[in-house]
């Protein structure tokens, strides 16, 4: 079978490695496109060295305007590609913008499309992702959850058993994967760091970066009693640069600040760190992996699985609670709420088994 990956984001760069090899593994010839949405090395090919994955066939190198410009663009560029290369499914992955563009496509061209990481909901509507979810599930034809959560959402909402799957995700297997290459004692060097003794800081969501936030962030992580490391997303350090808040957190005693750094590094840092700082949806499930706490700078998270059991707690910009979320770590036992480490296997089986071999 011909199956043709679409992805453009940071995290769908770490992600579609994995299914890649998965699908190769039993037979099927696998093309991946790059929409470009994300072109900064350090948020895309960086990734590619901690596992020596070679980078996709075709870089449409679409960047960022208005998103309805950035979405249509894609759409154009994509059809092109579809209608050369014929796939027989397409595989979209998570939330962003590119993975709504490359399901629209796909669907007004009669090819099917598979959702991988299908059913998280947030259930806000104001944000981005929130939509390009909703508008992606409907337009599927197989639906591979990461959870048994999203299962159930996805049942709630009255989809057809038939094409949902209960896969794990597969974020979960590429931790494995990486967690036994990872060097400790140069993550440890590099970074200056000892165990336990440093938070990790992103926060890169549209709707989180302002000047307020920024503010507030800044007061924040003054409070902190531990080192902090904050790797700034492209689009934080334009408006911190702007404001001139960058030079603020640059001469804040207990602040790094990185360029966004690759997935093995990160995972490294995230099995040594005491606890996590972030507004992704990627790194609150990672810091779970590694057994770290995460608090989120949001005031809900689509993983609830994770705020339930306490390992992921939405604490928005309000200081008082983020300080003390941090010190608190009653977490419940940890659970495989992520699946057993093989979703890509069982996505490549169940495409398999879908078109008999
Ligand atoms: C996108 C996803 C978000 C995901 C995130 C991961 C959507 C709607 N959102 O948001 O769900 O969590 O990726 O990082 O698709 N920029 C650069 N260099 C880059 C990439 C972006 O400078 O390599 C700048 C863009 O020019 C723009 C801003 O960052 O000003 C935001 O880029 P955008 O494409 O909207 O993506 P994210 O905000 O990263």
């Amino acid at each position: 079978m011909k199956i043709l990956n679409v992805i453009g984001t940071r995290p769908q760069i770490i992600k579609f490695m994995i299914v890649r090899d998965a699908l190769e593994k039993v037979g099927h010839d696998v093309i991946t496109i790059d929409t470009g949405q994300h072109y900064d090395y350090e948020m895309s090919y960086l990734h590619l060295i901690s596992f020596n994955a070679t980078p996709p066939e075709i870089n449409l190198d679409i960047r960022y305007n208005m998103h309805g410009e950035q979405t249509g663009n894609m759409m154009m560029a994509l059809e092109k590609y579809f209608n050369d290369i014929s796939p027989d499914y397409i595989f979209v992955f998570g939330d962003t913008n590119s993975t709504v563009a490359a399901a629209l496509t796909a669907v007004k061209m009669n090819i099917p499309v598979v959702h991988i990481e299908a059913g998280v909901r947030g259930g806000e509507r104001f944000m981005a992702e929130e939509i390009n979810r909703v508008v992606t599930d409907s337009i599927s034809d197989l639906l591979f959850c990461p959870t048994e959560l999203a299962v159930s959402n996805l049942i709630k909402e009255g989809y057809e058993k038939s094409k949902i799957f209960f896969t794990g995700d597969v974020l979960y297997d590429l931790f494995l994967h990486i967690k036994s290459k990872v060097n400790i004692n140069d993550i440890k060097n590099y970074y200056n760091i000892n165990e336990n003794d440093f938070f990790i800081l992103t926060m890169h969501r549209a709707e989180n970066v302002n000047e307020k936030n920024i503010d507030l962030l800044i007061d924040i992580v003054q409070s902190l009693n531990k080192k902090t490391l904050f790797f700034m997303h492209p689009r934080t350090k334009k408006l911190a640069q702007q404001t001139e808040q960058y030079d603020i957190m640059k001469n804040i005693e207990n602040l790094e600040i990185f360029e966004p750094i690759g997935y093995g590094d990160m995972m490294g840092l995230l099995l040594l760190c005491d606890s996590v700082l972030t507004d992704s949806g990627g790194l609150q499930r990672e810091a779970y992996f590694a057994g770290k706490k995460s608090v989120i700078l949001r005031d809900r998270t689509e993983w609830k699985e994770l705020a339930e059991t306490r390992w992921a707690v939405p604490a928005g910009f309000n200081k008082e609670k983020v300080l003390k979320e941090l010190e608190n770590k009653n977490m419940e036992n940890k659970k495989d709420i992520f699946g057993s480490g093989n979703a890509a296997e069982k996505i490549a089986e169940i495409i398999t088994e879908k078109r008999g071999g």
